[in-house]
């Protein structure tokens, strides 16, 4: 196993998966089984591309705010899809978290607001990717700007969801030493599972050295095809070795999540009975409960359907 948290990527080669997480419910997270935190800081992350992490951020953190939560969505990936998605876009040298991460900007002056009132955003563009390059020539600290930049947050937001870009470079790196969560969301297809082990070794290998509070917490299965044989099969699967990770809402394939972001939209405003809508709720009630604020529902309604529970002997 070789990892270079100084070099722009983290290189693993070993990943017992039995090692790398728990049979963790979500019922009480540990961390939160007191009082409420003041806050939740979560990051999106999978390195793989087209996954769903964006359309994650925006539904999930649009579901929470619905539920009464103040809710910041923190864009960290250059190609600015979050940003976008919420009808936003950063002109050059107009506050984003570029400017923020070096300290051009203040925290007031990079938050944006949304169509919701407790959903603020801190932009993206594609500026950010220089960041990569700057930051590598940096010989220590280059893996806390976010975090720092992020820091005092707290008394504001109950929520923080990090949008990561798809790769395991030195941003992807800020973003796990800034939050103390992480959600992996993932398509349930053939290479589903390779993927999750590197990540969630990242994960460890960041959390026994930079950030000890990091931990993956929960995966979620996007754009679940109930037609197909082969999504079913890769949800078993993925069950079977992560248990309790495994958010028991599946986040149907629905048309209505990718149109929404051309109205710069969450789907529960551009569409509020569709599918997707249905999905990031119960997805939301399910986040919540993990922190003990809300009795989990309804996330039996989305069983794996019988023809497709292809679970192998054994
Ligand atoms: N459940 C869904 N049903 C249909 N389309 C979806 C669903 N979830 C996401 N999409 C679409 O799939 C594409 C990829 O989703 P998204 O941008 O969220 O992935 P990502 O992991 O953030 O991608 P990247 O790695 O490039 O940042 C987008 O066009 C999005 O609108
Ligand atoms: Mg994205």
């Amino acid at each position: 196993m070789h990892v270079s948290t100084g070099g722009a990527l983290i290189q693993l080669w070993l990943y017992p998966s039995h090692l790398l997480c728990g049979p963790k419910g979500h019922t009480v997270c540990p961390r939160r089984d007191c009082e409420r935190d003041a806050m939740r800081k979560i990051a999106l992350l999978n390195q793989k591309g087209g996954v769903g992490k964006t359309t994650t951020a925006v539904n999930l953190g649009a579901c929470i705010a619905e539920r009464g939560r103040t809710v910041l969505l923190v864009d960290i990936d250059p190609q600015a899809n979050l940003t976008t998605h919420l009808g936003l876009d950063v002109k050059r040298g107009q506050p984003s978290v570029y400017t923020l991460i070096r300290g051009e900007h203040s925290r007031e002056e990079v938050l944006r607001d949304t169509a919701m009132d407790s959903l603020k955003v801190i932009p993206a563009d594609i500026d950010l990717a220089g960041l990569e390059v700057e930051l590598s020539t940096q010989s220590c600290g280059r893996e806390l700007h976010l975090a720092r930049a992020l820091r005092g947050l707290e008394e504001e937001f109950d929520y923080v969801f990090v949008d990561c870009p798809p790769s395991l470079g030195l941003l992807t790196l800020n973003a796990m030493c800034a939050v103390e969560e992480i959600f992996i969301p993932l398509q349930t297809e053939f290479f589903a599972l390779h993927g999750l082990g590197k990540l969630l070794s990242t994960v460890r290998l960041v959390q026994q050295g930079l950030n000890p509070t990091l931990e993956a917490t929960g995966i979620v299965a996007c754009m679940f095809d109930a037609r197909t044989s082969l999504a079913g099969e890769v949800l078993e699967d993925i069950r079977g070795h992560f248990g309790g990770m495994v958010f028991q809402t599946l986040v149907r394939k629905n048309v209505r999540l990718a149109e929404a972001p051309s109205f710069g939209l969450p789907v529960i405003l551009y569409d509020e009975e569709c599918n997707g809508a249905e999905d990031y709720r119960a997805l939301a009630g399910e986040v919540l409960a993990m922190a003990g604020e809300e009795r989990q529902d309804q996330p039996a309604a989305q069983e794996i359907p019988p023809h497709l529970s292809l679970a192998k002997a054994g």
